[in-house]
């Protein structure tokens, strides 16, 4: 009998490193999605001896209309699609339009266009089939604002929101797949790395290893959890954000955003410190 398949984005590093491992120890075989062939080839080699499944690469950019295109249809064709996990983000700094636009649509693209076409085509193999999962990978940012983080903390709110609709849809269908925002906060992986953050900005008991992450997603999808919160420093940072007056949130994200050198003040107000990475 076929392995349930497994697909992963964003999985050469981090928390889709971390997922694929725990799917693999699961028994499922996987699709590892990201740009860099050579780190997917070695997890995957890794996890295939580790746990006796089978792992393919697939090289794509998600910021790509045609690269997405093309893993839609290779859903499509995988009737034993049991998990997909959207993974793949990155962040940037810098006011949003001192950034370059590119970064922006960039951003938008792998966090909401290739989610919400990856959701579709996995949808519709799992719910014809009456089960699977999804975990859309977003951020306590989610519900948040943070200078510098505009589209960030916009693109991470669509992703959880996103998520519990489609849940609502799910239910409404009486369906058995099961989909999940799992919102992390500050996690150590290479995110932080790539958007040119300095980490020592961030008292050390906030950071959170990727395991930990996971494991609270996989927990989560056990109780039937939609909106999981590793931690529970971000689950009262989730509490404060419902409860602050809009006002207070507002500055909450100046100070935040400095805090976490996404921009700094000068004289006249925030400037960024310097351009987007992502
Ligand atoms: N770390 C945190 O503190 C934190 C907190 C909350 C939420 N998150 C979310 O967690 C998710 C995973 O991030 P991480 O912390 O594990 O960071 P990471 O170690 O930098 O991993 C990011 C992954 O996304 C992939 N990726 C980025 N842009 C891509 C693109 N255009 N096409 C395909 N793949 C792309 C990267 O692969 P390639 O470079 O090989 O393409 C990499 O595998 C992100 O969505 C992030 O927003 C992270």
């Amino acid at each position: 009998m076929s392995r349930s398949l497994a697909v992963v984005t964003g999985a050469s590093s981090g928390i889709g490193a971390e997922f694929a491992e725990q799917l693999a120890a699961r028994g499922y075989d996987l699709l590892l999605v990201a740009r860099r062939e050579e780190r997917l080839d070695s997890l995957g080699r890794l996890l295939s001896e580790r746990y006796s499944i089978r792992s393919e690469s697939y090289v794509a950019d998600l910021a790509n209309d045609d690269h997405v295109l093309q893993l839609v249809n290779r859903l499509h064709g995988e009737p034993h699609l049991g998990f997909l996990v959207n993974n793949a983000g990155f962040g940037t700094k810098g006011l949003f339009w001192e950034s370059s636009l590119e970064s922006q649509e960039a951003m938008h693209r792998v966090h909401v266009m290739a989610t919400m076409r990856l959701s579709h085509a996995a949808l519709e193999v799992m719910v014809a089939r009456g089960n699977g999962a999804i975990v859309n990978v977003s951020s306590v940012a989610s519900f948040t604002l943070s200078a510098g983080g505009c589209s960030y903390c916009a693109t991470k709110t669509w992703m959880t929101n996103f998520s519990e609709g489609l849940a609502v849809d799910l239910r409404s269908a009486r369906s058995a797949v099961q989909v999940q925002a799992l919102c992390p906060g500050f996690t150590l992986t290479e995110f932080h790395d790539a958007m040119g953050m300095n980490r020592g900005r961030i008292p050390a008991a906030l950071w959170m290893k990727p395991e930990q992450v996971v494991n609270d997603s996989f927990r989560g999808l056990a109780a039937g959890k939609v909106i999981v919160v590793p931690g529970a420093a971000y689950k009262f940072v989730r509490f404060l954000m419902w409860a602050l007056p809009p006002a207070m949130r507002r500055l909450a994200a100046l100070r935040s955003g400095r805090a976490m050198g996404r921009v700094q003040m000068s004289g006249k107000g925030p400037r960024p410190i310097d351009g987007p990475a992502g």
